[in-house]
């Protein structure tokens, strides 16, 4: 895996070449399985429209959940729109391979932060995934995306945590995967912003979230007063699952991002950071009890 890299076809190493490839699958997923074993509750934040905000407010959950008490961690799931190096103020930081696994670095409050781009050098091409003919290449970024991400769950070094915050990339696809390789998904927060548009892909994320055995914990409204746009609470209500609560358009909030600093952190105050504590207290609650 890399950038560009070209993956190896099953065709490539047929007879599997001595490799013992059935016997590899079985050890990662152990490693998989004692991994997450000190990980007591894996969230995926998720929509199927992008730019709602589903990064902003994973780094910023992570971050009031932390401030609580809680040791979190973030995996950043978007391979080819990574984020959470950045808004979590970790971007170029050196990992650090021990037999363990990799060193997640530690944001200023404590987070513990993996991404793809922190594999990446700076400024390099995001991630693709190679294909001989370009009708594949569908089919294989769901199987390529969904083995790294594996590799990141359980090569991690994620020690033991309270919460871990999935930030998916938007589509409503991407979430069958992430249930399927986390089968302990603890729960779905789904994202959304007040226009009709984002409404209409949402409520299907919603519908492919509640075909997971995962509960969906609740939908949140981000950039709240943006536009006059429909009811949020509204539409939870008629798809029968918690309103977690409106986090407030801030300029604030999107430039602390951009800086990578702990806006929950630097303006408790502010009222985006009351409505994002609030959402991270009821998901603290649903998730409890921890593990001792
Ligand atoms: N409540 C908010 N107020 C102001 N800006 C926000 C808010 N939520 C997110 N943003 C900003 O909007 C942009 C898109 O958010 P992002 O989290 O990257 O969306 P997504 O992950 O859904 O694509 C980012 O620049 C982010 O900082
Ligand atoms: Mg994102």
């Amino acid at each position: 895996m890399g950038q560009g890299s070209r993956v190896k076809r099953y065709k490539d190493i047929a007879g599997d070449g001595g490799s013992n490839i059935a016997g590899q699958v079985e050890a990662q997923h152990d490693r998989l399985r004692q991994r997450l074993a000190s990980v007591h509750a894996i969230v995926a934040i998720v929509s199927g429209k992008g730019g709602v905000g589903k990064s902003a407010l994973t780094a910023n959950l992570a971050c009031c959940l932390t401030l609580g008490g809680w040791k979190v961690g973030v995996l950043d799931v978007d391979l080819n729109g990574p984020t959470q190096a950045k808004m979590l103020g970790v971007r170029g930081r050196r990992l650090v391979v021990t037999d363990g696994g990799v060193e997640p670095p530690g944001s200023e409050l404590g987070v513990k932060v993996m991404s793809m781009d922190l594999l990446l050098p700076e400024d390099a091409a995001p991630l693709t995934w190679d294909t001989t003919v370009q009708e594949e290449a569908h089919t294989w970024r769901g199987a390529m995306e969904a083995n790294a991400v594996r590799e990141f769950l359980a090569d991690t070094n994620w020690g033991t945590l309270d919460a871990l915050l999935l930030d998916l990339p938007p589509g409503t696809d991407r979430l069958a995967t992430i249930a399927s390789l986390a089968p302990e998904l603890a729960g779905i927060v789904v994202v959304t912003i007040p226009s009709d548009v984002s409404h209409l892909v949402v409520r299907r994320s919603i519908t492919v979230a509640a075909q997971t055995t995962a509960p969906i914990l609740g939908l949140v409204e981000n950039m709240a007063g943006l536009f006059p746009g429909p009811d949020a609470a509204r539409m939870a209500a008629d798809a029968g699952i918690p309103f977690l609560g409106s986090v407030p358009f801030d300029p604030a909030l999107a430039v602390a991002a951009d800086r990578g600093e702990a806006f929950v952190a630097l303006a408790p105050e502010r009222e985006s950071a009351r409505a994002l504590r609030r959402i991270a207290d009821g998901i603290r609650v649903t998730l409890s009890p921890r593990k001792a």
